[in-house]
C-alpha cells in the first residue's frame, strides 16, 4: 500500500480560477475550514483569458440597461438552451459581485465621472462590461487572490487531483491527488466539494485554453456519477491568432472589435454584412456607416455585425476563409488601426499591442492583425441546480466553466467573468451549507484510494509502451480535425473510431524516470480526462442533429424546434467495470439521453416580447 499525506477540511475547492477563489472566499467567511487545491501557481487560471471584461447591467454607460436586458442578451445569444433560472441569477447579481469586486481592490478603467467604465462587447445590447484596459481577468484574479489570502485561506499549490472520494452512501467525501513536485499521494477529506475547474479546451489543437484545461473536473464529477449536459456546446472564439504558428490559437480579445475594430477579407471588404442572421436582423446595422454612428449612441443606430454573438462571427470567418478570401496564414484580417488613433489603441488595448509587436512583429496601431477562431470555451458542462450549485452527486457541487446551463449553445463575451463571480460565490454557500448540515466524521473507501494509485503509477511499470505526447497530439488532431467548428456525422462516427483507438492506447503508455517533476507522467494522469470529455463532445454531437449556437452540423444546418426544447444529458454506468480509459468507470458506457429544459415562468418569457 502506498504511503499517503492526508488533510481535513470542511470545504475543499479545486481549482483557482475566478470561480474557486470566489467560492472559497464565501465559504471561509461562513466560518468553514476551507482549503483552495489547484493543478498549477496561484494566480494562473484560464480566468485571465476574459480579458475585455465582466459583463455586468451597471448601467453606468447607458442608464437604461438594466438585469432584464441581460437577461434577455444572454438566452438569445445561447439560442434559448440557457437554464433560465442560471441566467436569471447571473443577470441580477453580477452588478453587486462587480461592486463588490471593486471594494476589494480592482482598478477598474473609470468614466469621467468617476463610475467604473463598461464597453461594447458581441450580443450585449448595451455598453456592459466592466473593465480594466485588455487585462480584466487578470485583475479579477489579483483581486480575488489578495483577498482569499488576506482571509486565511489554506492554498495547496501544484496539486494533480486524480479522483473523487464517496463514502459508502455514496456522499461525496474528498479527493485523492498527488504533488506534482515531488510525485506523493495525498488525499484531502471533506464534508462537501467543489469542482472549479474550468475548461476542456486542451483537447484541441488551436486553443486559448492553458495547460490547466483538461477537463479534469468534468471528467471526475462524471466517473463519480454526476450527470453533464449539452457537451456538444463548445465556443470557438472568432479571433485567436494566426500566426506564427507557435501561438495559433492565442486570443485576441473581442474588446478590439468591442472598441471599433472590424473584420475584413483578403479583397478589403467588411464581409459580416453579407452574414446578418434573420434573427439578429432588426438590431443589427445594414450599412457601414449606420454600425459606425451606434458607438456614439447606441439609440441612434444598429450594432455593426462584427459584434453579432461568437457563434455567428466564428462560423462568417470560416466560410470566407473556404471561399478562399482568407489572408496568408488562413485566417482574415482584424483591423482597429484605421479606426482609431495610436495613442487610444496602446491605452485601451495594451496587452493586444504588445501580444502583436512581440510575438508576430506586427504593430497594431499601423497594419491590420491575422486572426481566425480558436477554441475558448465549453458551454456544456456539469449539470448543476441554479440556486445552489449543487451537482446530482450529493456533497460535490460546482462553478464557472465546469459548469453547464448558465450559456445554454453559446455564451457571450464577458459573461464568463460575472458567472464565475456569482456562482463561484452560491457555490461558496451552497458547499458551506451541506457541510454545516453533514454531522459526524467524514469517511474516506481506502480501495477507491488505491485504485486511483495504482492506476496512476501502472505506466511506470511498463516498458516500450507508448508515448503520451504520441497520444495526446493525436487526440487534439482528431478533435480539431473532426469536431471542431464545423461538424457532420460521417466525421463524428469517425471521431469516435479513433476515440477508441486512443484509449485503448493510452493503457500501454509506459514511462520512465521518477515520478519528481515528471511532465510526461503528468501529461499522462491528464488523457483520462482529455479522453472522455472528447467522448462526451462527440457523443453530444452525434445526438444533436441540428445546428445551434457553437454547436454547427453540415449535415442539419438549421436550429430544429424541438431540439431547442431539451438539454442532452450524459451519464456514465459506475457499475461497468473500467475497459477503456486507465482506472475510470467505462467511458464507453456514457449515455446521452435528451431530457427537457426547465420551462421558463411566464413573467420571464413577456421580456421577449418587448422591445429590443
Ligand atoms: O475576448 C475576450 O476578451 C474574452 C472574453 C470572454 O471570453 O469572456
Amino acid at each position: 500500500m502506498t504511503e499517503y499525506e492526508t488533510h481535513d477540511f470542511d470545504v475543499v475547492i479545486i481549482g483557482a480560477g475566478g470561480a474557486g477563489l470566489r467560492a472559497a472566499i464565501e465559504a471561509r467567511s461562513m466560518g468553514l475550514r476551507t482549503a483552495l487545491v489547484c493543478k498549477s501557481l496561484l494566480g494562473k487560471a484560464h480566468t485571465v483569458m476574459a480579458e475585455g471584461g465582466a459583463a455586468a447591467a451597471l448601467g453606468n454607460v447607458h442608464p437604461e440597461d438594466n438585469w432584464k436586458v441581460h437577461f434577455r442578451d444572454t438566452m438569445r445569444g445561447g439560442k434559448m438552451l440557457n437554464n433560465w433560472r442560471m441566467a436569471q441569477l447571473h443577470a441580477q447579481e453580477s452588478p453587486d459581485r462587480v461592486r463588490e469586486l471593486e471594494d476589494w481592490g480592482a482598478l477598474f478603467d473609470r468614466t469621467e465621472d468617476g463610475l467604473i467604465l463598461q464597453r461594447d462587447f458581441g450580443g450585449h445590447r448595451y455598453a456592459r462590461l466592466a473593465h480594466i484596459g485588455d487585462r480584466t481577468g487578470l485583475e479579477l484574479i489579483r483581486t480575488l487572490q489578495q483577498k482569499a489570502v488576506a482571509d486565511g485561506i489554506e492554498v495547496f499549490m501544484e496539486v494533480k487531483v486524480l479522483r473523487l472520494l464517496r463514502d459508502a452512501d455514496g456522499v461525496v467525501s474528498g479527493v485523492v491527488g498527488y504533488w506534482r513536485p515531488t510525485g506523493e499521494f495525498v488525499t484531502f477529506t471533506a464534508k462537501a466539494v467543489v469542482l472549479a475547474t474550468g475548461g476542456i479546451g486542451r483537447s484541441w489543437t488551436y486553443t486559448t485554453n492553458s495547460w490547466e484545461s483538461t477537463g479534469d473536473g468534468v471528467a471526475m464529477a462524471l466517473w463519480a456519477g454526476a450527470d453533464l449536459i449539452d457537451m456538444e456546446c463548445v465556443q470557438f472564439h472568432p479571433t485567436g491568432m494566426v500566426w506564427p504558428l507557435s501561438v495559433r490559437g492565442l486570443l485576441v480579445t473581442e474588446a478590439v472589435r468591442g472598441d471599433g475594430g472590424v473584420l475584413r477579407n483578403s479583397e478589403g471588404k467588411r464581409f459580416m454584412f453579407d452574414y446578418i442572421p434573420p434573427m439578429f436582423a432588426a438590431e443589427t446595422a445594414q450599412t457601414e456607416e449606420e454600425g459606425d454612428r451606434w458607438y456614439d449612441d447606441h439609440s441612434a443606430g444598429q450594432r455593426p455585425p462584427e459584434l453579432l454573438p461568437r457563434d455567428e462571427v466564428a462560423r462568417s470567418i470560416n466560410s470566407e476563409v473556404k471561399a478562399g478570401r482568407g489572408s496568408p496564414h488562413g485566417g482574415v484580417f482584424l483591423d482597429i488601426a484605421s479606426r482609431r488613433s495610436a495613442e487610444d489603441i496602446r491605452r485601451r488595448l495594451p496587452s493586444m499591442y504588445h501580444q502583436f509587436k512581440e510575438l508576430a512583429g506586427v504593430d497594431i496601431t499601423a497594419e491590420p492583425m491575422e486572426i481566425g477562431p480558436t477554441c475558448h470555451y465549453a458551454m456544456g458542462g456539469i449539470r448543476v441546480e441554479a440556486d445552489t450549485t449543487a451537482t446530482t452527486v450529493a456533497g460535490l457541487f460546482a462553478a464557472g466553466e465546469v459548469a453547464g446551463g448558465m450559456h445554454g449553445a453559446n455564451r457571450l463575451g464577458g459573461n464568463s467573468l460575472s458567472d464565475l463571480l456569482v456562482f463561484g460565490r452560491r457555490a461558496g454557500v451552497g458547499a458551506a451549507e451541506f457541510a454545516s448540515s453533514r454531522t459526524g466524521k467524514v469517511s474516506v473507501d481506502e480501495g477507491q484510494i488505491a485504485a486511483a494509485v495504482d492506476a496512476a503509477i501502472a505506466p511506470f511499470l511498463r516498458e516500450n509502451g507508448e508515448n503520451p505526447y504520441d497520444i495526446q497530439h493525436d487526440l487534439q488532431a482528431t478533435m480539431q480535425s473532426l469536431v471542431g467548428i464545423i461538424r457532420t456525422g460521417s466525421e463524428l462516427d469517425e471521431a469516435i473510431g479513433k476515440l477508441d483507438e486512443l484509449e485503448e492506447r493510452a493503457t500501454r503508455v509506459s514511462l520512465s524516470g521518477g515520478q519528481q517533476y515528471n511532465p510526461g507522467w503528468n501529461l499522462t494522469t491528464d488523457l483520462p480526462s482529455m479522453l472522455t470529455v472528447s467522448r462526451c463532445t462527440t457523443l453530444g454531437a452525434i445526438n444533436r442533429k441540428e445546428s445551434r449556437g457553437g454547436h454547427t452540423r453540415d449535415d442539419f444546418p438549421k436550429p430544429v424546434a424541438e431540439l431547442g426544447l431539451v438539454n442532452f444529458v450524459q451519464r456514465v454506468a459506475t457499475d461497468a467495470g473500467s475497459d477503456g480509459v486507465v482506472g475510470t468507470p467505462s467511458i464507453r458506457s456514457i449515455s446521452a439521453t435528451p431530457e427537457p429544459v426547465p420551462v421558463m415562468p411566464d413573467d420571464l418569457k413577456a421580456l421577449f416580447e418587448e422591445a429590443p
